[in-house]
């Protein structure tokens, strides 16, 4: 546990940056960062509990807020933010460079963000949800635990394979030992070819994190959006499931999910379900091309958000899908007053 101010600048380099990390829990911890070097590399080696995965700029893991100073690129690398979320003071520190001393604050606590594990699981079932599209369970194995925050992601070792993949968990913690993944079937994909050809009852697969800052806010009573292109509906079970479990009035919800075609879409029986359960979730489902079907329009997922009246600028707004979508759905919900910091948001790379 750290105390609420240290400081880790004793044997600083000659030319290096002061950065301060602030926790969440109020804890500040400064360190020395050399010229040139990744925040989050010195940040580590100072032994701070600092989320991270890829430390590629890919993953978003490693997401925090620049409070004061500036940064830059580590040469060489490549962040997968926004320009947007870049002008909101989001970095990555993984492929951040401090340009002068500098504060970040950091949304989890000095105890640290999730532990990251590895642990056994088994598949339950494994079943064909659409044209694309694969619906995962599995049960983590006995002696084998995880844990997470909805709307977190776990990294599978593709059995048979030397190869990792990454997939949002679709199902809550109080789920556990029970884990429900939705998979986008790619040609080639090597979890694809598994799921396809290899995939059975009781198969062994390892899995480890939680990864990932794209989680609920728990306890916020504004209004949720929730937008969602594809298996990006996965996060959006885990926190829709999440808000109707806990005590206490519930957040009025509005999720547009969309997919390419009415062949393409899923979990239309488990959405209606939920609006059973919560009264106050709203649902628009969207195809991008074909003919509009009772309850499914043709356009994009983006759009129909407020087109039904104003929106509460205090609204959070949770966004997932392809990069596309989720840049066109950030700028369109800044345009109707949201502010850039309530909106959180998860891109999938296809691999
Ligand atoms: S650790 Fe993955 S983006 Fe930084």
């Amino acid at each position: 546990m750290l105390t609420p101010t240290e400081h880790d600048l004793a044997a600083a380099p000659p030319g290096a940056a002061t950065v301060t990390f602030c926790f969440s829990d109020g804890v500040e911890r400064s360190v020395a960062v050399p010229s040139g070097g990744s925040i989050l590399a010195a940040g580590l080696e100072a032994g701070l509990p600092l989320t991270h995965q890829c430390r590629s700029g890919t993953c978003s893991s490693c997401l925090a807020t620049l409070t004061a100073g500036d940064t830059g690129p580590v040469p060489g690398s490549n962040s997968s933010l926004f320009a947007s979320e870049m002008a909101a003071g989001k970095r990555l520190l993984c492929v951040s460079q401090a340009r002068g001393d500098c504060r970040f604050a950091l949304d989890y606590a000095s105890s640290g963000g999730e532990q990251v594990t590895t642990a056994q699981t088994f598949v339950n079932t494994v079943e064909r949800v659409a044209a694309d599209v694969m619906r995962l369970e599995l049960e983590l194995a006995e002696g084998s635990w995880i844990d997470f925050r909805p709307g977190q992601f776990i990294q599978l070792s593709v059995p048979g394979t030397d190869q990792t993949r990454s997939y949002s968990i679709a199902s809550t913690p109080a789920q556990l030992p029970k884990i429900e993944l939705l998979v986008r079937l790619i040609p080639g994909g090597v979890m694809s070819d598994w799921l396809l050809n290899r995939a059975a009852a009781d198969a062994v697969v390892e899995i480890a994190g939680p990864y990932g800052a794209f989680f609920l806010r728990e306890g916020e009573k504004a209004p949720h959006i929730m937008i969602a292109g594809g298996t990006g509906l996965a996060p959006m079970m885990a926190m829709i499931d999440q808000i109707r479990a806990r005590p206490g009035r519930k957040p009025q919800i509005l999720l547009s999910f969309g997919c390419t075609s009415v062949a393409g879409l899923f979990h239309r029986e488990a959405l209606a379900l939920r609006q059973h359960w919560l009264p106050g979730l709203q649902v628009h489902l969207s195809v991008d091309h074909g003919a509009a079907v009772d309850g499914v329009r043709v356009g994009n997922p983006v759009e129909v958000v407020g087109q039904g009246g104003a929106l509460d600028p205090a609204s959070v707004a949770y966004l997932c899908g392809p990069p596309g979508m989720v840049e066109a759905a950030r700028g369109h919900l800044e345009a109707l007053g949201l502010s850039p910091e309530n909106i959180f948001s998860e891109r999938f790379v296809a691999s």
